[in-house]
């Protein structure tokens, strides 16, 4: 792996466009979570700082190759220009007349905005045309975008092969960190997989029991690793189809000298709600009526007992139904636990990931952790060991 910074790059009086993932939550047309917006801040100053012009490209939503008036990202204007503290001017098309008009309107230190670049089917289509029009915008290409860089897009693949091209402060960041927790980590090396369903992360659970020494196994997934081994859930989500599957990732982690852990206790309750009346039973004891939502304080120790035990530590995915209380009591734990060992010194902590990262804001903890990935699906491939295309292409 080996890729330029904007520390190597000559800016002074050009153009640089920068692929930015400013994809964040909206609701009546004003930015509800600016934290992708906010990261992005170090790049753009450091292109500054070298006297570049700042272009910036990004999608929004999914619009598919059309013009949706909804997923335009003129809404993120106002958060964009408060993170920078200055006038970020927009552009009604990211290619074309209006794009080239607004970029020759710039002088060094200007920032602007192009609109969605997937309103143009040659965005996701990778067109080599779509991606000869970005690139004809400016002189260096600067990649700040690792939650988009699994797409082979024109804007994140396609236009790094056709100008000098470089990763951003926040590529940079993602990637030293994802490479201390999954590449050359210092070992043992834990990994927590919380969530729903073991379907959706097959390749993740393979991949990591070949690379790490232990895997927590949370969430609804847990059951359905339970019920391989012939332990019953009662009416827990399970997917009993994929037992086979468990007890193939099983059997590659025995061999690959990975301790997998499982949930010996478990908080069960017969209503899906915040509140519900729960009680605390042993794994195997989950009354036939009931279902699993958290794990229970003796699983919470062992994992504890883990994380003590090593040196690196990267999560995806909550232990329980954190979403409800008191269901969120395992993933608070040992979230607390983990954090406790970071600011102690003692472990390297990386989670990512959608629904994880809601989950270490809610317990409070996320700022503890010695890194957060602002990446949903692009950590997930990366977990998976698949090579990023928006990052190979800078290689
Ligand atoms: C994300 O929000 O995860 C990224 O911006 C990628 O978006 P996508 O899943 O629509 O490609
Ligand atoms: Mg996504």
């Amino acid at each position: 792996m080996s890729w330029k910074t904007i520390d190597d790059m000559d800016f002074n009086g050009k153009v640089a466009l920068v692929r930015v993932d400013i994809n964040v939550p909206v609701e009546a047309g004003r930015v509800t979570d600016a934290t992708r917006i906010e990261k992005i801040v170090p790049t753009v100053k450091a292109i500054q700082e070298k006297g570049g012009k700042v272009v910036l490209l990004a999608h929004f939503g999914r619009p598919k190759g059309q013009v949706v008036p909804e997923m335009s990202l003129r809404v993120t204007l106002p958060a964009l220009e408060a993170a920078l503290g200055q006038k970020v001017s927009f552009a009604e098309d990211c290619i074309g007349g209006p794009a080239k008009k607004a970029v020759a309107a710039m002088a060094p230190g200007d920032v602007l905005l192009l609109e969605n670049t997937r309103f143009h089917a040659g965005e996701e289509k990778n067109d080599p045309a779509m991606a000869a029009s970005l690139a004809a915008l400016g002189q260096v290409y600067v990649n700040d975008a690792f939650s988009a860089a699994h797409r082979a897009h024109a804007s994140t693949e396609g236009i790094a092969h056709l100008m000098a091209s470089c990763a951003g402060r926040l590529m940079e960041a993602e990637l030293k960190a994802l490479d201390a927790a999954l590449g050359d980590p210092m070992r043992p090396v834990v990994a927590v997989v919380g969530g729903a369903k073991v379907s959706t992360k097959l390749d993740l659970l393979g991949n990591l029991v070949e690379k790490v020494n232990h895997l927590v196994i949370g969430g609804g997934m847990a059951n359905t690793f339970l019920v391989a081994q012939g332990i019953e859930v009662g009416a827990s989500l399970a997917e009993r189809d994929m037992a086979d599957t468990a007890r193939a990732i099983l059997a590659k982690a025995e061999e690959a000298n990975c301790a997998i852990h499982l949930p010996t206790d478990v908080v069960v309750a017969r209503e899906f709600k915040a509140g519900a009346a729960n009680q605390t039973v042993a794994a195997g004891a989950c009354p036939a009526d009931a279902m699993i939502l958290d794990a229970g304080p003796a699983t919470v120790t062992a994992i504890a007992d883990v994380f003590t035990a090593c040196r690196t530590l990267i999560w995806n995915g909550p232990l329980g139904a954190f979403e409800i209380e008191p269901f969120d009591a395992a993933t608070n734990a040992a979230a607390a636990k983990a954090a406790e060992l970071t600011k102690a010194g003692h472990l390297t902590s990386v989670a990512g990931g959608g629904d994880t990262v809601a989950a270490l804001n809610k317990a409070g903890v996320a700022g503890d952790f010695s890194y957060i990935s602002t990446a949903g699906g692009a950590f997930l491939e990366w977990m998976e060991g698949k090579t990023l295309p928006g990052v190979a292409a800078l290689g």
